[in-house]
């Protein structure tokens, strides 16, 4: 039996090279399997949908998934952690992003990105320093991996050392965003509630602490702000707490590691990119675009009919929007399987669109363009040990799980 389009997203045999799948897809802009969710994949129709009012990110807007077994389980309901504003619809999302947004950028807090230039050049010189043998470099353990996660720490206060507590934490968090249709959805759904149970009881006690001696980290800020929309309850605050840390380390580890992936595959840019370092600004829109670490958005619903390219999506539908296939639509952008940082008009979905586009977009890039950009200058003659490299499992948060490069030496 040949396998359905959407299997073959999920199937880890097509994870090293999703593309033609895509290629498939777009051929029938919205796809449905009887009883799945109906999968949009072409440019026009991901951005339009993304700015529809009639779309909701919140799962209690699903009809029934019984029966659908590439729906993702329900778990958020039953946990004691409710879902961060990024499951919520207008006005809780909005009020919530608002209120993340006060100690985090313009117009309360213009400089928190832009004032940590400093402190990221310092993590990120102080890990390819500590690389050892330039002969044999795991760049997702030695650097992709420890870079962003530092990073959301400090910003948010919490102590780099209890990393390995929250690791795995995070790490089931995330694996449970993946509609994998194999997994049993009971126990990926509790195995997810029991690590966002324990993720929020940390983070109830960090914040405790905060509250009584409030620092200048976004934590602090949080649970002590009184603005115009008032103050967090304790459990938004604890939700919010949640998706940021595990926002800040699931998804930019893989933006380095395909970016330096990407590079090592056209020398030609990395050369570039080694003589001129403000090169890394375009480099990392088109990595955006070409290997975006969010491949699909699978958690939105239909709150009414909607006409799309001649097919009714009904009410209560579960949709999934093909962000990575909307990104190579040849509609939309000229020769799409080509990776060119000099494109005009780069205005790629990597990192959404819409009200829900990439909260901590501007820290995503900064963090991406210091890391290529030191990489590309310091490492002499990088090259790939293996290519493909091995990926991770998750089929939505899309990246190679290991990246082995050897180099002739470390530039002072
Ligand atoms: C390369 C790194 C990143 C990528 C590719 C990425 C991508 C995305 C995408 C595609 C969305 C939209 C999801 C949707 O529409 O359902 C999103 C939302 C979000 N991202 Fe990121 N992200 C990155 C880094 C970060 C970081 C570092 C943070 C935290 C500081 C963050 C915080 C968030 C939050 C809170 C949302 C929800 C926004 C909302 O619902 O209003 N992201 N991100």
């Amino acid at each position: 039996m040949t396998q359905s389009l959407l299997h073959q997203i999920l199937d880890y045999a097509n994870r090293a090279n999703p593309y033609p799948i895509y290629e498939q897809l777009r051929k029938t802009p919205v796809h449905h399997d009887d009883g799945g969710p109906y999968v949009i994949s072409t440019y026009y129709e991901i951005r339009s949908l993304l700015h529809d009012p009639r779309i909701s990110s919140d799962a209690r807007n699903l009809a029934s998934t019984a029966g659908d077994p590439l729906a993702e389980p329900a778990q958020e309901e039953e946990s004691a952690l409710p879902p961060g504003f990024l499951r919520l619809d207008p006005p809780e999302h909005d009020r919530l992003r608002r209120m993340t947004n006060r100690p985090f950028g313009p117009p309360h807090s213009p400089h928190r990105v832009d004032g940590m230039r400093g402190e990221l050049h310092d993590i990120v010189s102080g890990l390819v320093d500590g690389i050892g043998d330039p002969g044999r470099i795991d760049l997702v353990e030695q650097f992709s991996y420890p870079f962003p996660v530092t990073v959301i720490c400090r910003l948010l206060g919490v102590p780099r050392e209890d990393e390995s507590r929250f690791h795995t934490w995070a790490d089931t968090i995330a694996a449970s965003l993946d509609p994998d249709p194999d997994a049993d959805p009971t126990e990926r759904g509790k195995g997810a509630n029991d690590a966002r149970m324990q993720l929020g009881m940390y983070l109830a006690g960090l914040i405790e602490e905060r509250r009584k001696n409030p620092g200048d980290d976004m934590l602090s800020q949080l649970a002590t702000a009184k603005g115009e929309d008032g103050s967090m309850t304790t459990m938004e605050l604890l939700s919010t707490a949640a998706l940021l840390l595990i926002a800040g380390h699931e998804t930019t580890v893989n933006l380095i590691t395909n970016g330096m992936l990407t590079l090592l595959r056209h020398p030609d840019v990395l050369q570039r990119l080694r003589e001129d370092p403000r090169l890394a600004v375009p480099v990392v829109e088109e990595l955006l675009r070409f290997e975006p670490p969010v491949q699909l958005v699978p958690q939105r619903t239909t709150l009414a009919d909607i006409e799309v390219r001649g097919v009714t999506i009904p009410k209560g539908a579960s949709l999934w929007l093909v962000l990575a296939s909307g990104n190579r639509d040849p509609q939309r952008f000229e020769d799409p399987d080509r990776f060119d940082p000099d494109r005009p008009d780069n205005q790629h979905l990597g990192l959404g669109s819409g009200i829900h586009s990439c909260f901590g977009a501007p820290l995503a890039r900064l963090e991406a363009q210091f890391a290529l950009a030191e990489l590309a200058r310091r490492l002499e003659n990088p090259r790939l040990l293996e290519d493909p490299p091995p990926y991770r499992q998750n089929a939505v948060l899309r990246g190679p799980r290991h990246l082995h490069i050897s180099c002739d030496g470390i530039r002072p």
